[in-house]
């Protein structure tokens, strides 16, 4: 492969050829739109740390509803903000909760929209915790509990698909029991499985009001310096039932999404979160990068490193360029 005979600007020397062999490309059939849903009318508050990202009513989140199948995304994630917190989080499991409000309503405005439900305490209690709390932690077990009821109550709202994003041992088991128990054995659940206790989800948890009150999340989300473990992660998920895994964080752990499209040959997603698209957000506003083209070489990177899907909050912008590059 040596030069002259090989020139690799051969392959470079214009836009046809370039456009020719590229070797990673995306639709936005598996870009992921995430909502932030809270009861009300007519609600659109910006969310400070997330420019361009709102808190939305029910009404209002019809109308990225509408957006989100006009571009032809993959789909949408909720999460609910609800009006009420308490120890359990009983927003969750009501069928009057806002998260099952939203589902019913998406469901029935767009049913050919992919509706997506996060499953976790941490929107729902008061102490702003993943699970129940016990002596100041998480409990486990009593979590799973927990987390089998809301999971009912989103499938009996209509969601299409379940994304536990917890990290309680043994939630997908769990979960999948009590879905096939109650007649919903169809239902997919697309799982958290390698979940970091990242610094980057900071943004999100004043989009979603879930910050912890006291402590972090060090007991139950993984270490961010621990490949091998994510892979044990993603190993028991699928053996208790997953149907699809995701990585999340997803720039920074790469390395992950990569591993597990190696080891694994089920659907894999990557969540480019909050502080992954508040960071780009930001410099662009300083006119320090071009937001437009930082987003599409980040989205681009998680494709390239093995994702099959991602859910960012750049997707409604990320199609409007993919349309504009390759049509639809
Ligand atoms: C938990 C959950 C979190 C995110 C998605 N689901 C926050 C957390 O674990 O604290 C973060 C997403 C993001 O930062 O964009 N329900």
């Amino acid at each position: 492969m040596s030069f002259p005979i090989h020139r690799g600007r051969r392959l470079r020397y214009n836009p046809a050829v370039r456009r020719l062999v590229r070797e990673t490309r995306f639709a936005p059939s598996q870009l992921i739109y995430p909502l932030f849903v809270r009861p009300g009318r007519g609600v659109r508050d910006e969310i400070g740390a997330m420019p361009g990202q709102y808190q939305l009513s029910v009404d209002t989140m019809l109308e990225r509803c509408e957006l989100s199948l006009e571009l032809g995304l993959g789909g949408v994630i909720l999460f609910g903000i609800p009006a009420h917190k308490d120890a359990t989080g009983t927003d969750a499991m009501d069928d009057e909760g806002i998260i099952q409000k939203a589902v019913r309503e998406a469901k029935r405005r767009f049913p050919e929209l992919l509706v997506i439900t996060d499953l976790c305490m941490c929107e729902y209690t008061d102490h702003g915790h993943c699970g129940q709390l016990v002596d100041g932690d998480v409990d486990n077990d009593a979590t799973l509990e927990l987390l089998a009821a809301s999971a009912l109550a989103q499938a009996r709202a209509g969601s299409d698909v379940i994304a536990p994003s917890d990290m309680m041992d043994g939630r997908v088991a769990r979960v999948r029991g009590a879905l096939d128990e109650g007649g919903f054995e169809k239902i997919p659940i697309l799982a958290y499985a390698a979940k970091f206790a990242s610094s980057f989800y900071g943004p999100f948890r004043e989009a979603a009001e879930s910050a912890p009150k006291q402590g972090d999340r060090k007991s139950y989300q993984m270490d961010p310096m621990n490949a091998r473990e994510a892979i044990k992660e993603v190993q028991m998920d699928i053996e208790e039932g997953a149907d699809m895994v995701m990585v999340k964080p997803a720039l920074p752990y790469l390395d992950v999404v990569t591993r597990v499209r190696e080891l694994f040959d089920v659907p894999l997603f990557a969540y480019n979160v909050s502080g992954e698209y508040s960071l780009v957000k930001a410099a662009a506003a300083n006119g320090w990068v071009d937001e437009q083209k930082v987003m599409m070489e980040m989205l681009g990177s998680i494709f390239r490193a093995g994702a099959d899907g991602v859910l960012t909050y750049f997707a409604p912008e990320a199609a409007m360029v993919l349309r504009e590059e390759y049509g639809r």
